[in-house]
Order: structure tokens, then C-alpha cells, then sequence
């Protein structure tokens, strides 16, 4: 049974609390200045946040020939008919002085040899807009520049080793604050008027996965548990390129790699992309990643191949990439890299509108464990660094200029955490049964097995959130973006969102 926690603020409480401590909780943290936050990290700061493993950079019309309304397009365009225009034009709207912000914190950009930024090319993009870091560095040298910078700011109080197991709500539904557990075990209760969820992923859950163990979607779970929305939990990304070398989590080959014209190959040594889509390897991610499972399920091994494109080059342009290689005993510049798909982004999460607010009092989420209608079915690449930096700086905005009132009592309940052997049984069912290419006999079958470890083991969180991806999926008949059923292949000519919720099921939120 779930444990209840209660908790009562002390007079004058304003101290926002921002859950996780990856780009969006950090970027928020500094936005909030003057106004005081604490941070909670389950990790040392810098360690265990997807963010700083990211190697694309942040995606922005940069160059003068560009413009936010061509970004806007692309990601409508990619999103497979369930971006919100709107949302998708204010993030690339936004999205270049956000990345001048980065810049003034020390961020080092790529630059051209005149001194201006050096743009990529992605799948996807009409054109190279992806500012980059170094080749393939920039999640390590953003996180770098914001955790010196966090660390130097007084106004921020950072609690490392513990994470939030639970939310305090008080008896009209208002968050109040978070149930926090630190490394020993030991439970405490943090009161706050304004709680931020920015935990990032749920990778986690999947076994063949590009995100850290701890991305388990426990924010999906504990909103969901405390009656906020969920949107489109069905849609998760697969990275085509994770390094197929044995290792959990899977270390990823960057798709500019693609971008500066490495191929997928096979056993033979023949390219194949062309057989599954037009624009071959720039192809959008999920055509990508759906054209490598179909020749993996064919016994057919797939390879990505840098050595004509970019050769030795690899070295120093890319070198997380290039050091993930060696390290698995492959030299990229005289051997081509073993691939396949792995969970890597999960576009859907818990429902926020344009300023970050759920729609639960006192509760706000930021970067991938929101879903603002930034992604839709299929997100495009390195939009998600940028949606994380422009949602804390609307979120911090609209904190900065309002005088929140705090929950006076409040309580929360908090369930056991999944044993690992348990932990390790959902995440081979959920890469197995609700992976690149699903049907409704898989996706009965897994949540079957979910039904049968939350009877021995409670609703844990891990539980919670992958019964909503699963059961979404399942209820989703139709093919669309990241989500392909093989026994629903075509898309719906109308496209639209699914919505979770535990108090009242039949909720349709405004489009
Ligand atoms: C990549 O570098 O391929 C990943 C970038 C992203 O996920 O946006």
C-alpha cells in the first residue's frame, strides 16, 4: 500500500521548487533571479540528466536566410499533423535569443572561420540551422556553462541525491510541494507554492534505450496520480542510430552524422535507404528508424558508415561518438558502426499550456516530461533543447510577476519503488511489445504483464507511467509518426490527441 506523507507550509513560504536538473530546471533556476528555488538532482549536478548526453545541439533560424517561419513549417511538417502551430511558431520565434542567452553564459558554440555560428544540417530541417557545440559536445558544454552558473547564483539552493516520490496536494487539488527521497531512503516533505516538474524522460522504461536509467517517466506518474492531464503518451521516439554494441543504455550515433553524409548500410556493405523513402538517410527520424527495425526483424544487420563521408575527421568533429566506438572495440574510420532503433525522446507527457502551467494550481512542468504540442507524433531533431530553454524562460517570466499563494495543510502518498527484477521484466516487455512497430496482441500482452506486477508489487511509478504509453498505443488505431501499428498501417485523416486523466476519464481538454 502507498504510504501518506503530510505536510504543512511555514508562514512566508516562496521558495519555488523545480524537480530535476537537466537544461530545463537549470535554465529555469537562473531565469528566476532575483526570486528564490531550490533544485532537486538525483545525481551530483551535470550527472544523470539526458541533457547532458545530448549530441545535436539546439535547432534556430540563426542565419539571416532563415526564419522562424520556415523552422515553424518543419516541425509542423514533421510532427505527422499533431503540432500545435502555435506553440511551434512561438518556440521558433523565441528559439534564437534563447540560444543568445546560452551564449552569454559561456556556451561555445560552433563558429564558421569569420566568427559567425556554424549551422547543421539534421533529418528533417529544410536547412542547416543546428547550433552545436564541438561536433557532438554541446548537451556537456551547455549543462557545463549552466551547472558553473547555477552553482555561483545565491539565489538558488540545490539539493543533490534525492528525488521527489510524491507530490503534496492540499483538499482543492493545489500542489503544494514534493515528497522528497534522498539517497539513503530517508523521506522528507518540501512545501512550496509553485512546483516545477522537469525530470525529463521515460527511456528508461524501455530495455534498449539512449537515455539514463533514472528517465523512468516518474513525473508522468505523479502528475498523472495527482489528476493532471496526460497528452499523447503513445508517442515516443526511436533514435534510428544507437550504437548496437551491448551496452544499457545504448550510446547514440548523432544524426548529424547522417548529415554530413555517412550511409546506412548492411552486412554487404549496400545502402538500402533508398528502397524505404526518397530522401534516403535525411529521411524523417521515425522512417529512418522504422526502415532499420524492418531489416534487423529481416535477420539483416544494419551499419551506419562514416569512413567515405567523413573518415578520420571523426576524431575530432565528433568525438563523444568517436570515443563510444573505441571504447566498444570499433574504429569507425576503417569499420562501419552497428545500429539499430532505441527509445530515445518521449514526445508525449504531462498536458502544459504556453506559459508551462498543467492544469493542476501550483504545478508547472518544463522540457520533455511536458507536452505542450511542441512535437506532435514525431519530433523534429534538436528541437527539444530549444523547446526546454524557451518553456523555463516563459515559465520563469510568468513566476517572476505573480504572487502565488502557498497550500496551507496538504498531504501525498507515495508507492513503493518497482524491484529491480521487476524493473528489468517491464523494460524487456516494453522495447519487445511497444516498440518501433506494435500490434494489439503485443500491446495486450504487455499490459497483461503490467497487470500482474502491479498485483505483487502496487502501483509504482515505473508501473504507472508505462501502463499510460501502453494503453494509449493500444488505443490508438491508427499509424501516425513515432507510433506504427502493423495492424492500423494508415494514418487518420483527422488527426488528433489523446488525453489521460485519473479523476475524470472522459475529460477533453480545448484544443
Ligand atoms: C542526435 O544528435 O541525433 C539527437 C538529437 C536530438 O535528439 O534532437
Amino acid at each position: 500500500m502507498p504510504e501518506t506523507f503530510t505536510a504543512t507550509a511555514p508562514a512566508g513560504d516562496a521558495r519555488i521548487l523545480i524537480v530535476g536538473a537537466g537544461l530545463a530546471g537549470l535554465f529555469l533556476a537562473l531565469r528566476l533571479a532575483p526570486r528564490k528555488c531550490t533544485i532537486i538532482s538525483p545525481a551530483p549536478l551535470g550527472q544523470a540528466a539526458s541533457s547532458a548526453w545530448a549530441q545535436g545541439g539546439l535547432a534556430a533560424a540563426l542565419d539571416p536566410k532563415d526564419s522562424p517561419e520556415q523552422h515553424a513549417d518543419d516541425t509542423v511538417a514533421a510532427g505527422a499533423g499533431l503540432v500545435n502551430p502555435a506553440i511551434a511558431r512561438l518556440i521558433a520565434e523565441e528559439g534564437p535569443a534563447r540560444v543568445r542567452d546560452l551564449i552569454a553564459l559561456g556556451v561555445p558554440f560552433d563558429r564558421t572561420p569569420d566568427g559567425k555560428l556554424a549551422l547543421s544540417l539534421e533529418a528533417a530541417h529544410s536547412r542547416p540551422r543546428v547550433a552545436r557545440v564541438a561536433g557532438d559536445l554541446a548537451g556537456k558544454a551547455i549543462m557545463g556553462a549552466l551547472t558553473a552558473a547555477v552553482r555561483a547564483s545565491s539565489h538558488i539552493e540545490l539539493i543533490e541525491h534525492a528525488k521527489a516520490v510524491g507530490l503534496l496536494q492540499d483538499t482543492n487539488g493545489q500542489i503544494a510541494g514534493a515528497i522528497l527521497k534522498d539517497r539513503r531512503g530517508r523521506i522528507s516533505t518540501f512545501t512550496s507554492p509553485e512546483t516545477v516538474l522537469c525530470t525529463g524522460g521515460s527511456g528508461g522504461l524501455f530495455r534498449v534505450t539512449t537515455n539514463p536509467p533514472q528517465a523512468r517517466g516518474d513525473a508522468l506518474a505523479l502528475a498523472y496520480g495527482a489528476g493532471a492531464v496526460i497528452a499523447d503518451p503513445e508517442f515516443v521516439q526511436f533514435h534510428p542510430t544507437a550504437m548496437d554494441v551491448g551496452l544499457d543504455p545504448s550510446p547514440l550515433a548523432t544524426e548529424a552524422l547522417r548529415g554530413e553524409g555517412a550511409n546506412l548500410i548492411g552486412a554487404d556493405g549496400e545502402s538500402f535507404m533508398t528502397r524505404y523513402h526518397p530522401k534516403a538517410e535525411l529521411a524523417p527520424r521515425d522512417e529512418v528508424a522504422r526502415a532499420i527495425h524492418t531489416e534487423i526483424a529481416a535477420g539483416r544487420k544494419v551499419y551506419l558508415d562514416t569512413r567515405d563521408a567523413i573518415g578520420d575527421k571523426i576524431k575530432d568533429h565528433f568525438p563523444t561518438v568517436f570515443a563510444a566506438c573505441m571504447a566498444a572495440g570499433i574504429d569507425p574510420r576503417i569499420a562501419p558502426i552497428p545500429v539499430a532503433p532505441a527509445m530515445h525522446y518521449h514526445m508525449g507527457g504531462i498536458l502544459a499550456d504556453i506559459w508551462g502551467r498543467s492544469i493542476l494550481n501550483g504545478l508547472s512542468v518544463c522540457g520533455e516530461c511536458a507536452s505542450t504540442g511542441a512535437h506532435g507524433a514525431n519530433r523534429l531533431a534538436s528541437n527539444s533543447l530549444l523547446e526546454a530553454v524557451v518553456m523555463a524562460a516563459r515559465i520563469a517570466d510568468r513566476l517572476c510577476d505573480s504572487d502565488i499563494k502557498p497550500a496551507k495543510e496538504s498531504a501525498g502518498d507515495v508507492p513503493a519503488d518497482l524491484p529491480d527484477e521487476a524493473l528489468q521484466t517491464l523494460r524487456e516487455d516494453m522495447a519487445a511489445k511497444c516498440g518501433v512497430v506494435r500490434d494489439a496482441t503485443n500491446l495486450s500482452s504487455l499490459i497483461e504483464s503490467i497487470d500482474r506486477l502491479e498485483a505483487e508489487h502496487g502501483p509504482a511509478r515505473a508501473l504507472v507511467a508505462a501502463r499510460l504509453i501502453a494503453s494509449n498505443a493500444l488505443a490508438r488505431e491508427e499509424s501516425r509518426g513515432g507510433h506504427f501499428r502493423s495492424d492500423y498501417q494508415d494514418t487518420l485523416q483527422t488527426a488528433t490527441r489523446t488525453y489521460a486523466r485519473l479523476h475524470a476519464p472522459d475529460l477533453e481538454p480545448a484544443k
